[in-house]
């Protein structure tokens, strides 16, 4: 078994989960990272330089058997996982209206389903070591609306996994486990067209889009905080803070 730390990271090929992985390969993690396609995973392991402590586990994280299989290929060759971080995620802002029964059966799946499955296998494997931290990427937009952005099925997705944090930090407290979030402003990621950076940047009162390396900061303190649970944690240059 190996004696260094280990943390599962959904969604780890792209953006904020990509800038993870290396955070946390950075800091001495063992780092277990999924996706759907696998030729982004592999490219990604290609950019880290392929690295001993690093493998790739493809799949559907709306599906429980992907769960199951990521923390079986962690325990396999780490023994053990630490973290999870579920990031797996997408933002669709819409008018509510123009909604369709897919996108909210997608959102339903990655966001919600996703966060589901992977927490229930981490918790049950963190409950047996009596130790562990589970952190959700959810999104500052679900701790204040925004009228310039109208989403409001992903703020009730997100907003419902904020609620879920606290529930599930009191459950899972007396078998030493954690559970927070960090609720990420705009953050710059491929998930955003560089053409509209002006306007995105406009929308919280420190005047600038967010980094990935402001996210990892923020879950890498949590990953290590022994004292926090139940808190979800806005990254967000000040968006969630009020009317400005
Ligand atoms: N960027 C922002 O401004 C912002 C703001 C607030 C919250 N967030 C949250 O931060 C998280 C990451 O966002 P990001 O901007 O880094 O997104 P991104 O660049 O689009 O990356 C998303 C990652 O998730 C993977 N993924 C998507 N659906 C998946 C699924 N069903 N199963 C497994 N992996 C899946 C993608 O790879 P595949 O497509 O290959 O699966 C990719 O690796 C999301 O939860 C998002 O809601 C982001």
């Amino acid at each position: 078994m190996s004696t260094k730390r280990t943390v599962v990271i959904t969604g780890a090929s792209s953006g904020i989960g990509f800038g993870l992985v290396q955070a946390f390969l950075d800091s001495g993690f063992n780092v277990v990272g999924n996706a759907r396609s696998e030729a982004r995973l592999t490219e990604a392991k290609a950019e880290l330089g392929n690295p001993e402590s690093f493998i790739g586990v493809v799949g559907d994280i709306a599906k429980p058997e992907t769960a199951t299989r990521i923390f079986q290929s962690a325990i396999e060759r780490f023994g053990k996982v630490d973290v999870l971080v579920n990031n797996a995620g997408f933002f669709l802002p819409k008018p509510f209206i123009d909604y369709t029964p897919e996108d909210l059966e997608n959102l339903l799946d990655t966001n919600l389903k996703g966060v589901v499955y992977a927490s229930q296998v981490a918790a049950a494997h963190m409950i047996e070591r009596k130790q562990g931290h589970i952190i959700n990427i959810t999104a500052a937009v679900a701790l204040q609306a925004n009228i310039a952005v109208p989403a409001a099925l992903p703020v009730l997705i997100k907003g419902g996994l904020n609620q879920m944090t606290r529930a599930l930090a009191l459950e899972l407290s007396p078998h030493n486990v954690k559970v927070n979030s960090v609720a990420p402003g705009i953050i710059e990621t491929p998930m955003h067209d560089p053409a509209i950076h002006d306007f995105l940047s406009g929308l919280a009162p420190t005047g600038r889009i967010g980094q990935v390396s402001d996210i990892a900061d923020a879950v890498l303190y949590l990953a290590n905080a022994d004292f926090t649970t139940g808190v979800v944690l806005p990254v967000d240059g000040g968006m969630s803070s009020g009317k400005w």
